[in-house]
């Protein structure tokens, strides 16, 4: 695996996988790699001849009183499990590289950056974008691999490919969990073991949700008065939200029909969780 860490010596590189007709698969990320990562990364390589992965804590998408700075990091270790995996290349760009002195541009797709968690993370989604769509026009993939995990974050990403025309294909992978249900997360080493625990109500209400609509449950009502019960039943957690939404426009439904997405953010202490379920029947 080669690391690189100037954009012009990634786009080189991506120039000469193209002038040998090499696909380029793209798996962004901030690092600190796990199992849900490491999917991505596996479904890549399996798809396309040559993968890229990057690595960067973009501020851009931080909110002020958020944990840009404690954000957890790892880069010895990720590039060892990364080299095991057989990636070809490594972009591991620093601030000023991606966001120099006199940086001015940003992307927003409106309407959508505000619901669910842009509700409380204002200017969240137009960091990941702005970031994203750099890095679409650094390594130029062919497919983009993202987590069902951020399943916010993957409509918006969606939308801005439409709407800008751009030539990738992004590809959304399932949610990877421990064994007990709780999704994994670089921000769960931040929760200690009671904490631990009291996470479990994420994934233990979202799986009581599709229960619910297993036995036929449309009512959205129904649904969140539920989790909102079982969230508020751990005394360490905290609801932000959960919503039962489309899982195309993020628009609010009152009858389930062909899909939805339940969604939900929970504070556990100072960690903020969000997880999902994507509902088709
Ligand atoms: P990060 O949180 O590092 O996640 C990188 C990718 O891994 C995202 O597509 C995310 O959805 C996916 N992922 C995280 N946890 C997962 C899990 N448990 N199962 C499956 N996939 C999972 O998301 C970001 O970084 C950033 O916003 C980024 C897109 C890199 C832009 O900065």
């Amino acid at each position: 695996m080669e690391t690189i860490r100037r954009i012009e010596e990634m786009k080189n590189a991506v120039r000469g996988l193209k002038s040998r007709e090499k696909s380029v698969g793209f798996v962004p990320t901030m690092g600190y790699l796990h199992e849900g990562h490491l999917s991505l990364v596996r479904k890549s390589l399996n798809r396309t001849d040559s993968t890229v992965v990057s690595i960067f804590v973009n501020p851009a998408q931080f909110g002020p009183a958020e944990d840009f700075k404690d954000y957890p990091r790892d880069q010895t270790r990720d590039s060892e499990i990364l080299t095991g995996l057989g990636v070809d290349y490594l972009f591991c760009p620093n601030q000023d590289e991606m966001y120099p002195p006199g940086y001015r541009t940003f992307v927003e797709v409106r309407d959508l950056q505000d619901r669910l968690c842009g509700e409380s993370r204002k200017g969240h989604f137009k960091g990941v974008c702005t970031v994203v769509l750099k890095l679409f026009s650094i390594v130029r993939p062919d497919t983009a691999f993202f987590g069902q995990k951020d399943a916010q974050q993957a409509i918006i990403l969606k939308r801005m490919v439409q709407d800008l025309n751009l030539d990738v294909r992004i590809e959304v992978l399932p949610i990877v969990r421990e064994q007990d249900g709780l999704a994994l997360s670089s921000r769960n080493i931040y929760l200690d073991s009671k904490q631990r625990r009291a996470a479990l109500c994420l994934s233990k209400s979202l799986q009581e949700a599709e229960k619910m609509i297993a036995q036929g449950e449309r009512r959205p009502a129904k649904i969140i008065r539920r989790i909102e019960e079982l969230v508020q039943a751990e005394p360490l957690a905290k609801l932000e939200y959960a919503e039962v939404v489309d899982s195309e426009n993020l628009d609010s439904v009152d009858c389930i029909k062909k899909h939805a997405l339940v969604a939900l953010a929970v504070h556990i202490g100072d960690v903020r969780l969000i997880d999902n379920l994507l509902v088709k029947i």
